[in-house]
């Protein structure tokens, strides 16, 4: 086994401890201060990291190797969810509504032992590593955009994060060369008729029986207007209507997402959504305003550092580490990074599922469990990526 591999062993207990700090104190998105604060002084406490707060609740460590080699950024998501954890934990979180479901908690931990483990590594180090520690992935517009607009990523040449999942079991890492996760989209329909009494329907516009049938008209979307080969989703998620059962409604409201891999299909969709909605509405004799609003792009992995990624897993861990994934529906902000910037960017799945710790439950469930094994994994993949593009040999 490489030297590295053993003093990320030495480090695993120290960043268990700090995970569960994270994890106990959870804070949700754009509300960070203590998760920051901690981060901030962590960083500060290992040698050579210059540390910045570009927003609020970002925190941003630079590691300036001896050598002039690229600037390699390693980003990690800090927030929590708005649910109450359901764990018996003596680490559970403490702050009510609140709750670390997403193992973001287990990303911030893993970032701080690898700017440790390289602190102490400049005079090998051909290059700069700069750890973002980013706000709010969960809540968009999301703090990705907001610390690339504040100058994250300037200078930086590359682009590496993660996310653990119990989807993949600990000890396996999953890989996708190309677009990894949907576009996450919302639209809202207002859809206005006119009330009246529940007994004269012809002198009203019932805007209840419009909205449903708008409701069972965008379910014709991913059936009848796009093709089996496309990826989508159209869930309409939350209608609001109507007071009482004897008065016919004035206005309903709808709200839903939209989610898919093409950036051609995506451009469809709010003009679709609109045909149909508006269509309906029309032959109700109701109206409707439709409103579309985009969130978070695709995570599209660049091809070239996939391939020095999957690379540096198997020289760590063996080929039989890597799971081949399919493109996954949970949007992700970390293509932020890379497409307003054009940056290239690799987004890694480590796995923390073990079914002997009962750690198998779904992410943003409230008894969701991880397997801190996997953080060990988490620290290997970026440690060995770090590694094959700037660590000189020990001399
Ligand atoms: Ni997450």
């Amino acid at each position: 086994m490489n030297a590295l591999r053993t003093e990320l062993e030495d480090l695993h207990s120290q960043v268990i401890e700090w995970r569960r700090h994270f994890h106990k104190y959870a804070e949700l998105s754009f509300r960070e201060f203590d998760t920051s604060d901690f981060i901030e002084k962590q960083l500060k406490s290992f040698r050579n990291i210059e540390v910045s707060r570009p927003t609020k609740t970002g925190v941003i460590g630079t590691l300036r190797g001896s050598g002039a080699g690229p600037t390699i950024a390693l980003r990690a998501d800090i927030d929590a969810l708005p649910m109450t954890e359901a764990n018996d934990l003596p680490f559970a979180s403490v702050n009510k509504g609140a709750m670390h479901s997403c193992g973001h908690d287990g990303h911030a931990a893993i970032l701080l032992g690898i700017a440790k483990l390289f602190a102490e590594k400049t005079d090998r180090l051909n290059g700069t590593i700069v750890f973002i520690f980013q706000h709010a992935e969960e809540v968009p517009p999301g703090g990705a955009a907001e610390l690339v607009e504040a100058g994250a990523m300037r200078g930086v040449a590359e682009i590496y994060g993660l996310h653990l999942t119990s989807n993949l079991p600990t000890g396996t890492f999953g890989l996708l060369d190309g677009v990894l996760t949907s576009a996450t989209d919302r639209f809202d329909i207002a859809v206005v008729g006119k009330g009246g009494h529940s007994s004269q329907p012809e002198q009203c516009v019932d805007p209840i029986v419009a909205a449903a049938q708008i409701v069972m008209g965008l379910q014709t979307i991913v059936a009848r207007r796009i093709s089996a080969y496309e990826k989508a989703v159209v869930s309409v998620c939350a209608i609001r209507g109507g007071e009482a059962y004897n008065i016919i409604a004035d206005e309903v409201s709808l709200s839903g997402s939209v989610r898919t891999f093409s950036r051609e299909l995506r451009g469809r969709m709010p003009a679709l959504i609109e045909e149909i909605a508006e269509g309906i509405a029309k032959s109700a004799g109701a109206s409707c305003k439709v409103s579309y609003e985009k969130g978070y792009d695709s995570v599209v992995n660049d091809a070239a550092l996939t391939d020095a990624v999957r690379g540096a897993i198997t020289e760590w861990f063996g080929n039989g580490a890597i799971q081949e994934l399919q493109p996954i529906m949970p949007g992700e902000d970390f293509s932020a990074f890379t497409e307003a910037t054009g940056c290239p960017g690799c987004f890694v799945q480590v796995g923390t599922r073990n079914e002997a710790k009962g750690a198998v439950w779904p992410h943003h469930n409230a008894n969701y469990l991880m397997d801190e094994d996997g953080l060990l994994y988490g620290m290997g993949l970026f440690a060995s990526i770090i590694e094959k593009k700037l660590l000189t040999k020990p001399r």
